[in-house]
């Protein structure tokens, strides 16, 4: 099981397309803990793109996070950095499979509708950086759980 961040950057708030994402991410089966709309400010855009200092796209980058609500969850699930990322689809919406959200939504890398967490180290910090402890929701168990402990129960 993996956690990892996801956020639905400005376009995708303002275009409406907050149900549609979050659809995308239930009914694969992941388990969103943790869900809720901000304003990010500067301190923290700087802190999410730390890495990306100096590159070219880096002011473009804090300006388009920081200039509407953003939409920021944690999902839970197996392999599910990797497996949200494909859902999201590669950076540049030209190269991204069908069916994924940044190609099916977005035709520009600046405002491709959404980000996710890369790696186990980004996705622990970017969790960090967005959610206290108390906002994370993990009691609650979705049918996939239900079922899945029901199998492990039989198999047994
Ligand atoms: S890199 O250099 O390969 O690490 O960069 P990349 O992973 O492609 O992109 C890092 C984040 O920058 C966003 N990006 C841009 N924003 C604005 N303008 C331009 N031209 C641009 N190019 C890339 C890209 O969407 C990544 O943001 P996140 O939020 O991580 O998806």
């Amino acid at each position: 099981m993996e956690k990892t961040f996801v956020a639905i950057k400005p376009d995708g708030v303002k275009r409406g397309l907050i149900g549609k994402i979050i659809e995308r991410f239930e009914q694969k089966g992941y388990k969103i803990i943790a869900l809720k709309m901000l304003n990010v400010d500067n301190e923290t855009a700087a802190k999410h793109y730390a890495e990306h200092v100096g590159k070219p796209f880096y002011n473009e980058l804090i300006n388009f996070i920081t200039s509407g609500p953003i939409v920021a969850m944690v999902i839970k699930g197996i392999n599910a950095i990797k497996g949200v990322r494909h859902i999201v689809g590669s950076t540049r919406p030209d190269e991204a499979d069908v069916g994924s959200i940044r190609a099916d939504f977005s035709p520009f890398s600046t405002m491709n509708i959404i980000h996710a967490s890369d790696c186990p180290e980004s996705a622990q910090r970017e969790i960090n950086l967005y959610f206290t402890e108390n906002e994370i929701c993990d009691t609650y168990q979705t049918m996939f759980e239900i079922i899945s402990k029901e199998l492990e129960e039989k198999n047994k």
